[in-house]
């Protein structure tokens, strides 16, 4: 959601801002900007378009302070006119990240004061307030006091004409990191911006506003109290936000995941046991007290959780609710001292899950769990207990790896909560141990399917709608692989657990619709070919991701893809892929913009 790159330096850093801005692009692509001060003027480029029409805009622009901005538009249409920076009088320019709520107060407030607004965004009130207070002090404490007047969220980004070496930088409810370099500093809304520049980071801390030259900086706390925050090594490395061999993200990042799983499952597979401290210390204590769960997530992540339910209330025999974020803040529940509240979250900022999760604690939840691809993000702060996945940057905007990190996640919370409940035997630990351990190479069978979806993908193309149909733990795996190719391909696709379909669905059943089906080998199998025949009988054309032992065959309008091998519990992360996959050829197919699909972004920070 939005990207804020900046930087003091005593070289001309343009080229850092806009190599920063194409790292952040993810988080937003409507429009993009950046301002520098060059010859006590401050110099501003804005486009309507992508980083790269930013880049040869400015490519004659130099400055050795800029701040720098990749939108995803919330207040005001996406254009040049309402893409950041946004400056006050020439003096003063700011970028955002978040959103101001308090903003018509302000700007009608502002405008008595005869300040001119030029732009339909909320943060123009940000640069006019610390206009407003410039005279009276310094950039850092005219922003520390125009601070004080927002409600709402930012990451900030602040530079005057007046002050060529000086930024001001601030964040609460939005993310922003310090990079530290060498005689040069900088901000970016995430490590990938920064890591052309330096791998020292400083996690800013809700609140905290920065004072920043090109030989030091000053942060100071929400009192304005002077303080000292650490300073981290960042792990990433810059090919982990490369593209390297592949054409998209999405690509990579869907083969990326038999390393991401083996990552995420690391310090487990190496272990001879399953311990509750892996999700914390504090877990020994709080996990014996739980009496049932309560899954709170959006989009992906929530379907995540409701494969987790499956599981939990199956193997660990532990009652368990999975809600959409966004909803269950709204409505009037009842809360239960004993419940834990799982949060899962690829970005750890999703203003969704983080509002519910605050909502839950509010309501009396003290045992909190996040299940977050992101450390330092907001949700694992606020949370007591967490399981970090360890996917790697998420670049594409349709998650694939964070996706089936967090069910191997979610997986490894089961058999926990099996244990302390002495549902796991020794035996059936080992079992399952061993089923983890192989679930990587598992995942690199099946993402050998590649060149026949890619074949059967050419059958969606000129298609308007799909269904997809899966059973059991497999219904949101079903309901996964709708969502990429709705997000991806822009086909109007829905999912239903596939008895439903004669309750309605059915009728939209004909030849142009086709018809995905997730088949593993379970108790439901029988169930669900009864179904397909169904399909096939009112003339649809059925693709179904069918397991090894199954003995479904290809025949006029059913094409069986089979996957290597049956994975038992685990088989709804490794029926993913594929249906990734598709999602991504069709898309190919269609033309989109793979990695940047019409209207979305990354990370969600806003409700
Ligand atoms: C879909 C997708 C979204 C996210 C959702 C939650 O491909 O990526 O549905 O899953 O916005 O995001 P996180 O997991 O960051 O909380």
């Amino acid at each position: 959601m939005c990207g804020i790159v900046g930087a003091v330096a005593k070289r001309n850093i343009v080229p850092v801002l806009v190599n920063g801005l194409l790292r952040l692009e993810y988080r937003g692509y409507d429009s993009a900007g950046l301002v520098v001060v060059h010859e006590g003027k401050l110099e501003r480029v804005r486009s309507a378009g992508r980083v790269a029409e930013l880049g040869q805009k400015s490519a004659n622009t130099s400055g050795e302070v800029g701040i720098a901005h990749t939108r995803w538009a919330t207040h005001g249409k996406p254009s040049e006119r309402n893409a950041h920076p946004h400056m006050s009088r020439e003096l003063i320019a700011v970028v955002h990240n978040g959103i101001i709520e308090n903003y018509e107060e302000l700007k009608a407030e502002l405008s008595a004061q005869g300040y001119e607004f030029t732009s339909d965004t909320d943060t123009e009130v940000i640069a006019h307030l610390i206009h407003s207070h410039y005279a009276q002090g310094s950039l850092l404490v005219a922003t520390q006091m125009a601070l004080t007047q927002l409600v709402g969220a930012y990451a900030i980004g602040v530079i005057a004409a007046d002050n060529p070496h000086l930024m001001v930088a601030a964040r609460k409810g939005s993310p922003l990191l310090l990079g530290v370099g060498e005689g040069e500093h900088f901000v970016g809304s995430d490590m990938s911006a920064l890591l052309q520049v330096t791998r020292n980071v400083v996690y800013l801390e809700e609140g905290d506003v920065v004072e920043i030259k090109a030989d030091s900086f000053r942060i100071f706390d929400m009192a304005g109290v002077r303080v000292q925050r650490q300073m981290h090594v960042s792990e990433l490395d810059n090919d982990s936000v490369e593209l390297g061999k592949y054409q998209h993200y999405m690509q990579k990042e869907i083969h990326e995941q038999p390393q991401a799983l083996a990552n995420t499952l690391e310090s487990v597979c190496n272990s001879q046991s399953l311990v509750p401290g892996i999700f914390g210390a504090e877990a020994n204590d709080i996990f014996p007290h739980v009496d049932n769960i309560l899954i709170l997530a959006c989009g992906t992540s929530n379907h995540a959780g409701q494969v987790a339910r499956y599981w939990l209330e199956e193997v660990a025999g532990i009652p368990c609710n999975v809600e959409i974020a966004s909803e269950y803040r709204y409505r009037t529940s009842v809360p239960n001292p004993k419940t834990l509240v799982v949060t899962i979250s690829q970005s750890g900022e999703t203003a969704d899950t983080l509002a519910a999760l605050n909502h839950a604690k509010a309501t009396g939840h003290s045992y909190t769990l996040a299940i977050c691809n992101v450390p330092e993000s907001a949700i694992i702060r606020q949370s007591k207990l967490r399981l970090l996945t360890r996917a790697g940057p998420e670049i594409g905007v349709a998650s694939t790896k964070a996706f089936t990190t967090q069910l191997a996640g979610l997986f490894l919370l089961t058999l926990v909560m099996a244990k302390v409940r002495g549902r796991l035997d020794e035996t059936r630990e080992q079992q399952f141990l061993h089923e983890l351990r192989h679930l990587p190479t598992a995942m690199q069978k099946v993402l050998e399917l590649e060149p026949q979806i890619a074949e059967i993908a050419a059958h969606f193309a000129d298609k308007h709608h799909a269904l997809f149909l899966g059973r059991g733990m497999h219904y949101p795996i079903a309901a996964e692989g709708a969502l990429k190719l709705k997000e991806i391909s822009y086909i109007h696709a829905e999912a239903y657990p596939a008895g439903e379909l004669k309750h309605g669905p059915l009728a939209l059943v004909d030849k142009d619709m086709p018809v995905v089906s997730v088949a593993p080998n379970d108790a439901l199998l029988e169930k669900l070919k009864s179904n397909l025949q169904e399909v096939r009988a009112r003339g649809g054309e059925l693709f179904v991701f069918a397991d090894a032992d199954t003995h479904i065959h290809s025949s006029a309008g059913i094409h069986i893809l089979q996957m290597p091998e049956h994975a038992g519990f685990l088989s709804p992360i490794l029926h993913t892929a594929p249906l990734q996959l598709l999602a991504y050829y069709v898309a190919l197919q269609k033309g989109t913009d793979v990695d940047k699909p019409r209207n979305l972004a990354k990370s969600v920070t806003v409700e």
